[in-house]
């Protein structure tokens, strides 16, 4: 018999492992809350947030849905596995006590130190004054982060100190994000990429690697997003990196958080960064990561039911296999964003696109509207291009990119320069 899935979430990563899952054939029906008018074309949407986590129970319960795939954050921390686990159905993604390492920067530093794991030399500060004074006494550039979920805009790199004490007074005295705390780090410089594993209490399944482009615009310049565009693999990072990557970082955290009493379930996201002086972590996120998943998953050849299925049974893993193709994606996003943006403008040229082959097209943020796609996001599509080297993905991938029409939309055009 084939299984009822549930994906939770509904941007261009719900996409992907939407896409993932109906790839398998032990997977029937695909079910999305809330998806997105992409989405829709493969699963069927159902209208409810990623956070309401008592209704996704209930819908589970009543659809029986055999598995359930979290995408967001949001919907982590806010307990929906707890939930679900209470209920008795099966779910993929940590707990809310192990989704701390991604909601609390506190939590995931200190863990880190305890466990040994490099990361950048750190103080967490709850007062204004205290943590001025600290920063002043310090060198520039120094990272400033805000202890809690930001949707990626907690990050500020502050040049000197006026830039400093905005961001701090953001943070500590207007509550710009919540009440909350500031991580106040040494800047550290180097390559940044996307290490994600699968893992299940002390258990580690590593990924093939990816890289993210975070700020807004060519040459890494402009605010920081979500992420703009991504590829995978990443030549720049070599084998060895990757054993060091696994051996220290990886699963010394995931035996960490098992020894704290929070073991994690779900994809470990570790955001590192190949620093002059080794390999660092920047930030562990407790998900498949947006923009990364849309260039990793479709390089999986092996069945996605299955891999989900052992981390959530705890049964054996099955062989992680992926394509030699290499993956290239653009993210298209709204003008404005990561500030304000319109939402509403029609899109055109999917089709053409589509129609070029060696490409998928997974929607971020659109809705329909009068029979056709509109924007309705930040970032609204990601083009992927598949090819026999990054090269070749990343022609593959403008070209069909050139083939999009939108009054409303930008991209990086410079996705890969890294290595290409
Ligand atoms: P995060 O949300 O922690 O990943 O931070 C967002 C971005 O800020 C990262 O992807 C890095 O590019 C940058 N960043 C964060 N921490 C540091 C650091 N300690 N040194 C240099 N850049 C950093
Ligand atoms: N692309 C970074 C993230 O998913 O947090």
């Amino acid at each position: 018999m084939k299984h009822k899935v549930l994906v939770v979430g509904g941007g261009g990563r719900c996409h992907a492992i939407v896409d993932a899952l109906s790839r398998s054939p032990k997977v029937g029906k695909i079910y999305c809350a809330p998806g997105n008018a992409g989405i829709a074309a493969q699963a069927e949407c159902v209208p409810l947030k990623d956070t309401q986590v008592v209704e996704l129970r209930d819908f589970a319960l009543a659809e029986g849905i055999d598995l359930t795939v979290v995408g967001p954050e949001a919907a982590l921390a806010a307990g929906i596995t707890d939930e679900f686990n209470k209920a008795g159905l099966r779910i993929f993604g940590p707990s809310k006590a192990a989704a701390t390492i991604e909601s609390s920067k506190d939590f995931a530093k200190r863990l880190m130190a305890k466990y040994n794991v490099p990361t950048a030399a750190f103080r967490t500060f709850e007062d204004y004054g205290e943590a001025a004074e600290y920063v002043k006494a310090g060198t520039f550039p120094v990272v400033l982060k805000y202890d809690g979920l930001a949707a990626g805009k907690g990050v500020v790199i502050a040049g000197d100190l006026a830039g400093a004490e905005a961001a701090l007074k953001d943070m500590l005295l207007d509550d710009k994000f919540g009440k909350g705390r500031v991580v106040v780090e040494e800047y550290l410089t180097g390559p940044e990429f996307s290490f994600m594993c699968f893992v299940d209490g002390a258990d580690v399944w590593p990924m093939t690697v990816s890289q993210d482009h975070k700020r807004a615009f060519d040459g890494d310049k402009g605010p920081n997003t979500g992420g703009m565009g991504a590829y995978s693999p990443v030549p720049l990072i070599t084998d060895e990196d990757l054993e060091y990557s696994l051996e220290k970082i990886m699963k010394p955290v995931a035996a960490g958080m098992v020894a704290e009493g929070c073991p994690f379930k779900g994809v470990l996201y570790g955001g590192l960064m190949k620093t002059p002086a080794g390999i660092k972590v920047i930030e562990f996120n407790c998900r498949f990561g947006d923009p990364e998943t849309e260039v990793v998953l479709p390089r999986l050849k092996t069945d996605i039911y299955d891999v989900f299925s052992a981390v959530v049974d705890g049964t054996p893993m099955p062989e992680l296999e992926w394509s030699s193709d290499a993956a290239l994606g653009f993210v298209l996003a709204s003008e404005g964003y990561p500030g304000q943006y319109e939402k509403g403008h029609a899109i055109h040229g999917l089709d053409d696109a589509e129609a070029l082959g060696n490409i998928r097209i997974y929607h971020m943020g659109t809705a329909m509207k009068d029979g056709g796609y509109v924007t309705a996001g930040g970032r609204v599509l990601m083009v992927v291009g598949f090819g026999d080297g990054l090269k070749a993905a990343q022609t593959h991938a403008l070209k069909a990119v050139e083939c999009i029409r939108c009054d409303n939309l930008f991209y990086r055009k410079d996705i890969g320069w890294r290595v290409l």
